[in-house]
């Protein structure tokens, strides 16, 4: 698959097939994420790959709890109560989230990503505003991966809300403690077609020449 069509073209999937996804897939995509660039090479990142179905309800107890405090405080519960007063798309993509969530231990494959604490360097700790730093060591490892995976076939949904049932996951999952949790995947075989295009702003919204706020193009 070229490059820049995986770019464009890979979207958060939320609902599968129930096909087994193959090992070799997962290791194939696995082996190409990890040329992602991390602070000094560090390559702190750890992956716990999750199939076993005992697992895949313990992640859906952690996960769902999780999902519906996000959507009170986030007004998709109301959404999702009243669908008729708000955006169709976005309705959609709430409930699209909610089924997700719900039907989370029947998504095939569960990819927990941790990042070792020790391996990051986080030269943002000490300004006064939350860090953002930390993750830059992660999270392009998460891209490669989402882009792999892509290219294997597999639909993907990358989701932070397992983060704060960090102690949880790594009670279930026998991770130690030096590695933080960053994000969970769920990977499969994509139920819906691919979708041609996906929402997103302009370039000339978010690019700027030399100085911020002058147009680039
Ligand atoms: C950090 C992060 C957290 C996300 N959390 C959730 C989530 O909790 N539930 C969910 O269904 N999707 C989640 N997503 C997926 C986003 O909703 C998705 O990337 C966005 O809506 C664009 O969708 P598209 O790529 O299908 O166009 C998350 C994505 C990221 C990068």
């Amino acid at each position: 698959m070229d490059l820049h069509e995986a770019m464009r073209c890979a979207p958060t999937s939320r609902r599968f097939k129930p096909d087994p996804v193959p090992r070799e897939m997962l290791l194939r995509a696995l082996e190409s994420a990890r040329f992602a660039p991390s602070g000094g090479n560090r390559q702190g990142w750890r992956v716990v790959v999750v199939q076993d179905a005992e697992r895949r309800v313990a992640l859906r107890g952690l996960y769902l709890p999780r999902w519906r405090a996000y959507t009170e405080l986030t007004g998709a519960a109301a959404m999702l109560a009243d669908p008729a007063s708000f955006d169709a798309a976005r309705v959609r993509m709430v409930q699209r989230a909610d089924d997700y969530a719900s039907n989370l231990h029947e998504v095939p494959v569960h990819l927990i990503l941790g990042v070792r604490l020790e391996d990051l360097a986080v030269t943002d700790a000490h300004l006064p505003r939350q860090s953002i730093v930390g993750g830059a060591s992660i999270y392009p490892f998460a891209q490669n991966l989402l882009l792999a995976l892509r290219a294997e076939g597999l639909g993907a949904a990358m989701t932070t809300l397992l983060v704060p049932a960090e102690a949880e996951v790594r009670r279930l999952l026998g991770i130690p403690e030096e590695v933080a949790l960053a994000a969970h995947i769920g990977v499969g075989y994509r139920e819906d077609p691919w979708p041609g295009r996906l929402s997103r702003r302009p370039v000339q919204e978010f690019a700027f020449s030399e100085r911020y706020g002058e147009p680039l193009l």
